[in-house]
């Protein structure tokens, strides 16, 4: 089952379309890394699937509910922008009063559980305003885990962190999906660091959904291939295709890719017997910067 669905969904300010008819699929027990550029759409889109803005047109559902009902919407945290925090307070001060303004039944067990889980639990009277930015964000995520959520909706929590901050969170995530299975929708456009832990990737381009693909299927397309630099490619590859054994290939920005060939000793062979002057032969790894930059500028991969 989804943890989120989405269909037709659309949202314009001024006439003027933010999000266009989405559809995104959110697999449950997932971590989906939700990628754009700036003002692609992203928080547009997560803010009305938590319902802080009312969607033009569309559909949303959650765990195959529609998000209007109660129940299903109860079963999700969200961390969007700013969160309200008292900088002169301690973490646990500002997740009990967040425990207390939605009536948590027993306060002082949530909060715990909630800076266990991200790893803040030792920080005992240390104020807000001393923690490092990655400890905010996490208290940012300790303050959506509230109630313990099966559905965390994270905007760009690691936005202007460190490479350790990042780590840290990541590592929260990681632990909040494997060992309590929650399902994560998280937005950036840092897209190395989602590319650590996501399961899943939907890609948004001016309001659109450009592709959804997971991780495994991610890893198949960016496959491995060969990277050819000769002065007349279009004949080189006709006399590989003869010689060399390989899935498929494809020339681009005139070069040339094979696909699945490994051989690089009988690649060069061929073209010396037949007299073409090499100028580089390397072996290349699509990664996903590269796929991301592909499908923004509207190719299609080979
Ligand atoms: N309240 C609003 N009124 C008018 N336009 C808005 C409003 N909120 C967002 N927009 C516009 O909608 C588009 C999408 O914005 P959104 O904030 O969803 O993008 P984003 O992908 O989250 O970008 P960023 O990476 O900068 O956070 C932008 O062109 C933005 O200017
Ligand atoms: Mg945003």
């Amino acid at each position: 089952m989804d943890a989120i669905t989405t269909k037709n969904l659309s949202k314009s300010f001024k006439g003027k379309y933010a999000v266009k008819s989405l559809d995104m699929h959110v697999p449950e027990g997932s971590i989906y890394g939700f990628i754009g550029e700036n003002g692609a759409g992203k928080s547009t889109t997560q803010k009305m699937i938590c319902g802080l803005l009312r969607p033009t047109d569309g559909e949303i559902q959650l765990f195959g509910r529609p998000a209007s009902d109660a129940e299903v919407h109860a079963r999700m945290g969200v961390l969007i922008e700013n969160p309200g925090v008292y900088m002169g307070w301690t973490a646990k001060e500002n997740l009990l009063l967040q425990a207390l303004n939605i009536g948590i039944e027993n306060p002082e067990k949530t909060v715990a559980e909630a800076l266990e889980a991200v790893g803040l639990s030792d920080t005992g009277k240390k104020k807000v305003k001393e923690f490092s930015l990655g400890m905010k964000q996490r208290l940012g995520i300790a303050a959506a885990f509230i109630g313990n959520p099966d559905l965390l909706i994270l905007d760009e929590p690691i936005n202007g962190l460190d490479p350790e901050g990042i780590r840290e969170i990541r590592q929260t995530l990681h632990r909040l999906n494997q060992e309590r299975n929650v399902t994560i929708l998280i937005s950036s456009h840092i897209l190395g660091e989602l590319s650590k832990i996501s399961t899943h990737y939907g890609i948004i381009k001016n309001g659109c959904m450009v592709k959804e693909i997971s991780a495994e299927n991610l890893s198949r397309e960016c496959r491995d291939y060969m990277r050819i630099r000769v002065a007349e490619p279009e004949k080189v590859l006709s006399c590989l295709r003869q010689h060399i054994e390989m899935d498929s290939s494809e020339i681009l920005d005139g070069e040339i890719h094979l696909f699945n060939a490994r051989d690089g000793a009988a690649v060069n062979q061929c073209m010396f017997l037949n007299g073409h002057v090499v100028s580089e032969i390397s072996f290349h790894q699509l990664d996903l910067e590269e796929y991301f930059m592909k499908l923004m500028g509207g190719e299609q991969s080979a």
